[in-house]
């Protein structure tokens, strides 16, 4: 078994989408150990407590700094074993003494396809620049905000009339569906980090996106 900690901020539902693929048995070999949030009113908590998943608080208003939150973070993340950590929505940026004690084993899913739109209102910014193709995307932290070698991306259209919402909701769809996916390879063994790139065991080569890498 592969014991994961998923960490959250606010509505959760990568998270929840991670609990409803292991429910439908397409997680073998994972325990979702624990969901810590940063937050005590993150929506989310519940519905992982009422999934039976263990939840702890840490509040980063009660430390002194960027340093001591993540000591304490990184500390509740091994009281609960975990082989991968998951980062879904959890909206803090990380020391780098955070990411290299779990190098290799975080995490991290952003909306947009990357490294387009960085940091906060992706979807707004796709609009303001007129993109015709947006998207999400799941990588492993560096230390670098929103940067890391790429796991799996999924790409949506912009339409003609979206609004922000429109948008994000189509970006969140995809989300719910390469985030278990790319949890499911990391349990499987078949991630391999080289040369600061990802490579998958066993993904098809012939260069076609498969459904629904391409909505
Ligand atoms: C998701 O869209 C996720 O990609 C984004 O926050 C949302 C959280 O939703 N994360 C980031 O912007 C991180 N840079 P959720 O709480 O319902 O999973």
């Amino acid at each position: 078994m592969k014991r994961i900690v998923i960490l959250i901020s606010g509505r959760g539902s990568n998270m929840e989408a991670m609990i409803r693929a292991r429910d439908r048995g397409e997680l073998p070999g994972l325990e979702i150990a624990a969901v810590l949030a940063n937050r005590p009113d993150a929506r989310g908590l519940e519905t992982a407590a009422a999934a039976g998943i263990a939840t702890q608080v840490l509040d980063h208003k009660a430390f002194a700094d960027r340093e001591a939150f993540d000591a304490a973070l990184g500390e509740a993340i091994d009281g609960f074993q975990a082989d991968l950590v998951v980062l879904a929505g959890f909206m803090r940026v990380l020391t780098a003494g955070f990411v290299r004690r779990f190098e290799g084993r975080l995490l991290n899913i952003h909306p947009s396809l990357l490294p387009a739109f960085p940091g906060l209102h992706t979807h707004q910014r796709a609009l303001d620049e007129g993109v015709r193709i947006h998207g999400c995307t799941v990588h492993f932290v560096t230390p670098a905000l929103d940067h890391g070698p790429v796991v799996i991306q999924a790409a949506v259209p912009v339409l003609e009339g979206d609004d922000e919402a429109a948008l994000a909701a189509r970006v969140l769809a995809q989300e719910h569906v390469i985030y278990p996916r790319a949890v499911r390879w990391f349990v499987e063994g078949r991630l391999h980090l080289e040369n600061g790139r990802v490579r998958v065991d066993g993904q098809q080569q012939d260069g076609t996106l498969q459904a629904p890498l391409l909505a």
